[in-house]
Parts: C-alpha cells; structure tokens; sequence
C-alpha cells in the first residue's frame, strides 16, 4: 500500500473530519498544515492538502504549494470543503481561482462539501461572516442559497457525510 499523509486547514473543523476519515480510509498520518514536516513527506507517495474555503480561496493551499515545489515523484491531491453545494459552475470557480492550468495536472482536485457553524468561526470571520449577512438581507430577490445561507446564521448547517470521499480515496487506491 502507498504512504500517505493527509494534511489539513480547518477553522471550524468540517476539513479536520474530512482529513481524518480519509487517513482512516487510507491508513494515513493525518496532521495540520502547521504541524506538517517536510522532512517526513519526503517518505510518503502520496500527499493530500484539504482546505476549507475562504471567499473562494483555498485556506492554506498558497503556503502548502510553496512548501511541497521541491518534492519530487509525489502524488499531490487537493481538497476543499466549503459551503457551497457541489456545482460543476462553483468548481470550476474554485479550480481557476487556485489553479494555474499547470498546478491543475499537478494538483488533481475533488471537492467536499462541509456546512456552516457561525458558533465555531474565530473572531475575524465572525465580523466577516457578520458583514456578509448584513449585505445579503439587504439584498433583493434572493437565490435559494443565499436565503440557505442566511438561514443557517441563525441554525448550523451540516452537508459533510463520509460517502463524499469515496472517489478521492479510489483515486489515492488506484494510483500507481
Ligand atoms: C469568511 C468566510 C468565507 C467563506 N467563503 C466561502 C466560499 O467562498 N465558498 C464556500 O463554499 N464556502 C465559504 N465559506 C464557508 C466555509 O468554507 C464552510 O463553512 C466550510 O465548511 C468550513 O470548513 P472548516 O470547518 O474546515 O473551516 C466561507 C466561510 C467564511 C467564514
């Protein structure tokens, strides 16, 4: 079976149990971007980043790039795990907004959709979080996710289900 590590970026934790069921069904060290050791990714075959999404962006995904460009015959996966649900118009934002199309071959890319819990944002994303509500009650005619999302302000909401990683783990399986 091939080494693998699942390293992760959570804020209020839906990445962190998606990082950890997909150690378990790979059999991998599972640990955070901060604690992630270059030293022992050296041993491993295959890498996998999950962040959680941020304004589109992928949470940690800037510094973990920038830590694994000198690794050399490694499978790189990525992850993310927002709130959005799984659109092919939503991925392919996400992909062009951190992927140059090189790092898209470099980096295969699934998404996992997480939820949101206001409760368990830090202090800087509840002010974030708090403006955007502000702004989305203001506005007219409603999407059916922006009226989702502002519902869930007031009652967490919570999309993660361990069946979402089966085609990330048949990936990682199958890799040669
Ligand atoms: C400031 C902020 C910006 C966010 N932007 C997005 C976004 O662009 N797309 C999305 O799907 N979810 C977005 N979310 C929701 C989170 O990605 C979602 O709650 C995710 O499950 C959190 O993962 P975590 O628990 O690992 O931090 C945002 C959340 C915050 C606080």
């Amino acid at each position: 079976m091939k080494k693998t590590m699942v390293v992760y970026s959570t804020i209020s934790g839906f990445t962190k149990r998606y990082a950890e069921w997909i150690g378990e069904a790979l059999n991998a060290k599972v640990c955070t971007l901060r604690e992630f050791d270059i030293a022992a990714a050296k041993s491993c075959d295959i890498i996998i980043y999950g962040g959680n999404l941020h304004a589109v962006g992928i949470n940690g995904l800037k510094k973990f790039k920038r830590l694994v460009q000198l690794l050399e015959n490694k499978t790189f996966v990525v992850f993310a795990c927002g709130a959005s649900p799984d659109r092919k118009e939503t991925l392919e934002h996400v992909l062009r907004h951190n992927f140059t199309e090189q790092e898209r071959v470099r980096f295969p890319f699934f998404y996992l959709r997480g939820g949101f819990d206001f409760s368990r944002l830090d202090f800087f994303n509840k002010i974030l979080m708090t403006l955007m509500k502000w702004s989305l009650a203001k506005k007219k005619n409603k999407t059916e996710d922006e009226k989702g999302m502002l519902a869930a302000f007031g009652k967490p909401i919570d999309y993660s289900e361990k069946e979402n990683i089966i085609k990330l783990v048949e990936f990682c399986r199958s890799n040669k």
